[in-house]
């Protein structure tokens, strides 16, 4: 199977993160919960992934990481656990329903979605337009789970801080492709998963949270910490980080991360961009295909939507993989707004997303089977 999901769930993983997981499958133990010398290796791995997560987005206190089984548990921790009634938020038309859903299942609070252009951008000036005396967070997606556009996620957080509003950023399609340096962007609050950019096993995730920041818990219990109150530790990690943790999950996401920071995110991005040059290349030449999103690959992550003219995105994904053991998504990938904002709000689009792992002859088979399924299937 030529595997082209990557944006889903990355399916290749250095070999270090399936070691790791197995051997901690096999040696278990409950971290933060006893002191005897099994939990405290357990401890140590949690440490490590922490530590690990702390280099790759500079991180200086390190517990100031929380960690989640996936990115959609951070997002809504950080959109609950922050806003209040009466409060303001601005957004984007690119955001994903695990920003969106929370925002909307919130009540008393307004929203405003910025719409991006039909190549998936939004300028920063935008956002500062709609910023009211009631404004605490502004949400962005850094990279676009449909169209790979990246956001001036620098500016926004400059223009957060002018404002004194809170800076959010779902980090999950460009934590481990694009540099992220929390300080740098005036991030209050990192939504990120850990199986895919970051290459750990599916049930990791993290939200960073600034220094000062108090959020609300959502989830209350065991912590192995202040077991005698009722309420929750008023300290982070604990605070928001109740039962037990995914260890083996942590420990297989810890090789990831050091995966990441050995190759360095920007050469794993100059790989992805090599091969969606490959793609656009070929499919712009196609007459039957339409290529959505950036023009300039340098403004996206490895993430790139079609469609082939007359077929639906289903029909045609489902080609891909019974024809051509090529595995893509179809659909709208969680995101409408994103597709009433490309135009593609009645047909969804064929998402094709590399990694790392992906090979050139993958990417060459796959335009093969397109070029085939544009000729004989249309
Ligand atoms: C932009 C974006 N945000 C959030 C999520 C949710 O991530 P998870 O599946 O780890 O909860 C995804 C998943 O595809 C995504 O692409």
């Amino acid at each position: 199977m030529i595997y082209l999901d990557n944006a889903a769930t990355t399916r290749h993983k250095p070999k270090s993160v399936l070691k790791a997981v197995e051997n901690e499958l096999k040696n278990s133990a409950n971290p933060g919960r006893s002191g005897h010398n099994c939990s405290l290796k357990s401890s140590e791995r949690i440490y490590n992934a922490r530590k690990v997560l702390g280099d790759l987005f500079h991180i200086e206190n390190i517990e100031d990481i929380i960690l989640t089984p996936n990115a959609t548990y951070a997002l809504n921790f950080g959109i609950k656990g922050i806003l209040s009634e009466g409060d303001h938020v601005i957004t984007t038309s690119m955001e994903h329903n695990s920003v969106l859903r929370p925002l909307h299942a919130l009540s008393g609070i307004s929203v405003t979605r910025v719409k991006a252009d039909c190549y998936g951008f939004v300028e920063p000036a935008w956002i500062e337009a709609e910023i009211k005396p009631e404004t605490k967070l502004i949400v962005v997606n850094h990279s676009s789970n449909v169209t790979g556009s990246i956001q001036d996620i620098c500016t926004i957080g400059q223009i957060a801080k002018r404002h004194g509003i809170l800076f959010m950023v779902d980090a999950s399609q460009s934590a481990g492709v694009l540099p992220i340096d929390v300080n740098e962007f005036q991030i209050d609050l990192l939504g990120f998963p850990g199986h895919k950019g970051l290459y750990g096993p599916q049930g990791t995730g993290g939200l960073y949270i600034r220094p000062g920041l108090n959020l609300k818990t959502i989830i209350e219990g065991g912590t192995g910490s202040e077991s005698s109150l009722l309420n929750n530790p008023d300290f982070l990690p604990d605070k928001l980080e109740s039962g037990t943790l995914n260890t083996p999950g942590f420990y297989g996401l810890s090789k990831g991360v050091e995966y990441v920071l050995k190759e360095g995110v920007s050469n794993i991005l100059s790989y992805e961009h090599f091969l969606l040059d490959l793609m656009k290349e070929t499919l712009y030449n196609m007459e039957q295909v339409t290529v959505y999103g950036p023009v300039d690959s340098k403004r996206q992550t490895g993430t790139l939507s079609i469609n082939l003219n007359g077929m639906d995105s289903g029909v045609a994904a489902n080609i891909l993989n019974d024809d051509y053991h090529i595995a893509v998504r179809s659909g709208f990938h969680c995101a409408y707004p994103a597709h009433e904002t490309i135009g593609t709000e009645k047909t969804g689009t064929v998402r094709v997303s590399v990694s790392a792992f992906t090979k050139e002859k993958e990417v060459k088979k796959f335009l093969e089977a397109i070029h085939k399924m544009s000729k004989t299937k249309i």
